[in-house]
């Protein structure tokens, strides 16, 4: 059975005042549970002082929101994976629509960096999603099938069970309108025949989805009850620390 994993994608908000603050509740709120997953992807300033409040907790993991795909260089205002693995982050988020939409990231530019993270030993997690106008215009799944292909190009099987993919479609982004539990459902189980294809079941099987684009407490459990939906990445819901933990919980009652 795959472990739910609940992400918090503060994006970019917070300072260390509230960072701390955030952490302090949130400890309190999970004690040491670890039947869910639960990630912090602050931004890049946060990362030491966050890694240091969690410190060998293991129910709470550290993960960026974006890294570059070379191992150092003439990159002036990037960051390396080997640098976020010295901060004790576990994950990265790669090719966030935002990454995509506003800094002009390319399918294969996405698909270096999910390549790099492996090597470094970093679990990527690859955000695939598409716009109103594809979905109005019935090309959905044709994108997520693009975005998906070129961004696990040249992945080594073995390093499948630990990519995590997280479907957000851009429409539902900070809109306050999710997917419907069942246009979900319905997107990951897609997800999961097309890395199927690529791989094959076994392989696709041990593989996180998680859902993001406007998941709040009130809907959470819901969509975490579907079978293929592994998960939650969070954007403005995972801000205040008690509606953080208030989805963590609904993905324990998801669990059945
Ligand atoms: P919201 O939860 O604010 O819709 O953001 C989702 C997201 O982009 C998480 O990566």
């Amino acid at each position: 059975m795959r472990k739910k994993l609940v992400a918090a994608n503060w994006k970019m908000h917070k300072i260390t005042a509230e960072a701390r603050s955030f952490l302090e509740t949130l400890k309190l709120e999970l004690g040491e549970e670890t039947d869910v997953e639960v990630l912090l992807a602050p931004p890049f300033t946060l990362l030491p002082l966050c890694s240091q409040m969690v410190g060998e907790s293991a129910a709470i993991k550290l993960g960026a929101q974006n890294m570059h795909p070379a191992k150092a260089g003439a990159f002036t205002g990037e960051i390396s994976a080997q640098m976020l693995r010295d901060l004790f982050v576990r994950y990265v988020i790669v090719g966030h629509s935002e990454r995509r939409a506003i800094f002009g990231e390319s399918d294969q530019f996405v698909g270096e960096k999910v390549r790099a993270a492996h090597e470094a030993s970093l679990r990527p997690i690859l955000c695939v999603g598409e716009t109103l106008a594809h979905r109005e215009g019935s090309q959905h799944e044709s994108v997520i099938d693009r975005q998906l292909t070129a961004g696990l190009e040249g992945v080594d099987a073995k390093h499948i069970p630990d990519t995590v993919v997280a479907y957000e479609p851009v429409w539902a982004i900070g809109t306050g309108h999710n997917a419907t539990p069942a246009q979900a459902q319905e997107m990951h189980a897609h997800i999961r025949a097309v890395i199927t294809r690529l791989y094959d079941a076994a392989h696709a099987d041990r593989v996180r989805i998680q859902y993001g684009g406007s998941v709040k407490p009130e809907n959470a459990e819901e969509l975490m009850r579907q079978p293929d939906i592994d998960g939650a990445l969070v954007g403005g819901a995972s801000l205040e620390a008690r509606s953080f933990a208030a989805i963590i919980a609904a993905a324990r009652e998801a669990r059945g």
